[in-house]
């Protein structure tokens, strides 16, 4: 069993720090944030994850998981540190460390016995020796004479299957820098490792955090590469979907992440890529292929634009039904989100737009208030010029040709997610388009 204190009870905090409790740790969650940290004691999430409340109900009932404001409290019995505070974009492209840098103030004002302090937000590569840089200085300023190691264990979970990839990930990384700290790691995963048989990787903590950006910035590659596939699948009357499953079948390359469509979205791809460019650019490389991985994501964007003005000349007075308002399916997050995105462009050149989502709404009601919003896809599609598909949902997929045929004003619908099938729309009379596969004679 180990001690351990999670900083930052966010989507990556709360469920690492859930696991380690399931794992049979003592787990303490601090966060400056009263209104979540007072949830959480009363044993809820305070956003949706699946199978995230389950969790919690097992293990803040069974005592493993605590939560508080207060930092001298959270780091009293602290062996190891996890950092899960947020990294936002700054405008010059990198990400904001502050927040990071104040956990390595705190942690040296509050240990009381040598500690690993790990980094898990996603940071830059060199963040680790910064965090060193503060931690002594932070040390002989208040006469600290504790030992504080610094770690990096990337985490890899995606949202809305935050818990599962987190209670069996396909890997562990850990990045250290003496055997103390490898070995604390070490304790903290054997449960993980002797149930589930996970690989690991140890290493130097660079190489650790490398691993984050590299594969990040690997999937979103994949993703920007299979939507240019898709343009050209357009233009010369290819299908991307069957593309995709023909070069899926090589080993060396696998199915998943080649599903075109919008792009992609969420509080990670976008920012760790431009993060990784501003860091090469940092340390003398140009990595343009990122830029242009970037490039071509939000392009998709202007490739559901001009379909739909394909279709209606233009967008002015025109009501847009979007359906699907999360970045993707199974979360309610909004965060740099295709679907926001493209709403909000069709608002400026003038169209109306309504929105539907199946549990995204009270968030769409918060960010993007100006956003017209629909609970039911009846409501949203009814009497709409057109729709587009921004968030391949099962309840947006299971949406017949007939129901649109049936609510739409004009038949024209635009399937940003290729969730449809093309000759079964097109057969119905709907002016059907779609992300580099069979659309209605464009
Ligand atoms: C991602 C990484 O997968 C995860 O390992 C990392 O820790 C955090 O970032 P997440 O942002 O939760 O996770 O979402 P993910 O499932 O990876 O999807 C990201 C975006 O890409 C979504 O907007 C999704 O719709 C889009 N996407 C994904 C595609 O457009 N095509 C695909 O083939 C796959």
């Amino acid at each position: 069993m180990v001690n351990i204190t999670v900083v930052g009870v966010g989507h990556v905090g709360l469920v690492s720090a859930a696991a380690f409790a399931r794992w049979g740790h003592q787990v303490v969650g601090l966060d400056d944030d009263p209104a979540k940290v007072e949830k959480l004691r009363g044993g809820q999430a305070w956003f949706y994850e699946p199978g995230l409340q389950e969790l919690l109900d097992e293990v803040v009932t069974g005592g493993r998981l605590q939560f508080t404001g207060d930092a001298k409290d959270a780091l009293q019995d602290a062996e190891v540190v996890f950092v899960c505070v947020g990294t936002p974009p700054m405008p010059g492209g990198g990400p904001n460390l502050a927040f990071v840098e104040a956990v390595g103030r705190t942690v040296v004002e509050h240990a009381s016995r040598d500690l690993v302090l790990v980094e898990k937000s996603t940071v830059p590569a060199n963040t680790g020796r910064r965090l060193e840089q503060v931690i002594q200085r932070e040390t002989s300023r208040l006469g600290n004479s504790h030992r504080i190691e610094v770690a990096s264990n990337p985490e890899f979970l995606k949202e809305g299957a935050a818990v599962e990839d987190t209670l069996h990930p396909d890997r562990v990384v850990y990045g250290t820098s003496s055997d103390v700290s490898r070995d604390a790691l070490r304790r903290v995963y054997a449960p993980l490792v002797e149930q589930d048989g996970c690989p690991v990787v140890e290493t130097d903590v660079p190489t650790a955090e490398l691993i984050k950006h590299a594969s990040n910035a690997f999937l979103a590659t994949r993703i920007s590469f299979i939507n240019a596939v898709a343009q050209i699948c357009e233009r010369v009357g290819a299908d991307v979907a069957v593309v995709a499953e023909g070069m899926g079948h090589d080993v060396r390359i696998g199915p998943r992440f080649l599903q075109a469509g919008l792009g992609y979205g969420g509080s990670c791809f976008p920012k760790d890529v431009d993060a990784f460019a501003h860091l090469a650019k940092q340390v003398g490389y140009d990595f343009e292929l990122l830029e242009q991985v970037a490039r071509i994501n939000v392009g998709q964007r202007d490739t559901v634009i001009g379909k739909l003005e394909h279709e209606l000349w233009h967008l002015t007075d025109k009501t847009i039904a979007v359906l699907g308002a999360a970045f993707k399916p199974g979360t309610d997050d909004l965060r740099e989100s295709p679907a926001i995105h493209l709403a909000q462009r069709l608002r400026e050149a003038g169209a109306e737009v309504r929105i539907y989502d199946p549990v995204a709404l009270p968030n769409v009601a918060i960010e993007h208030p100006e956003l017209e919003r629909h609970e039911t896809i009846e409501g949203c599609l009814d009497g709409a010029h057109a729709a587009v598909v921004a968030t391949d949902w099962d309840e947006i997929k299971r949406i017949t040709p007939q129901q649109y045929l049936d609510k739409l004003a004009y038949p024209i619908v635009i399937d940003g997610r290729n969730v449809h099938d093309p000759d079964e729309m097109i057969a119905a009379g709907l002016r059907y388009h779609s992300m580099g596969r069979r659309s209605v004679d464009l």
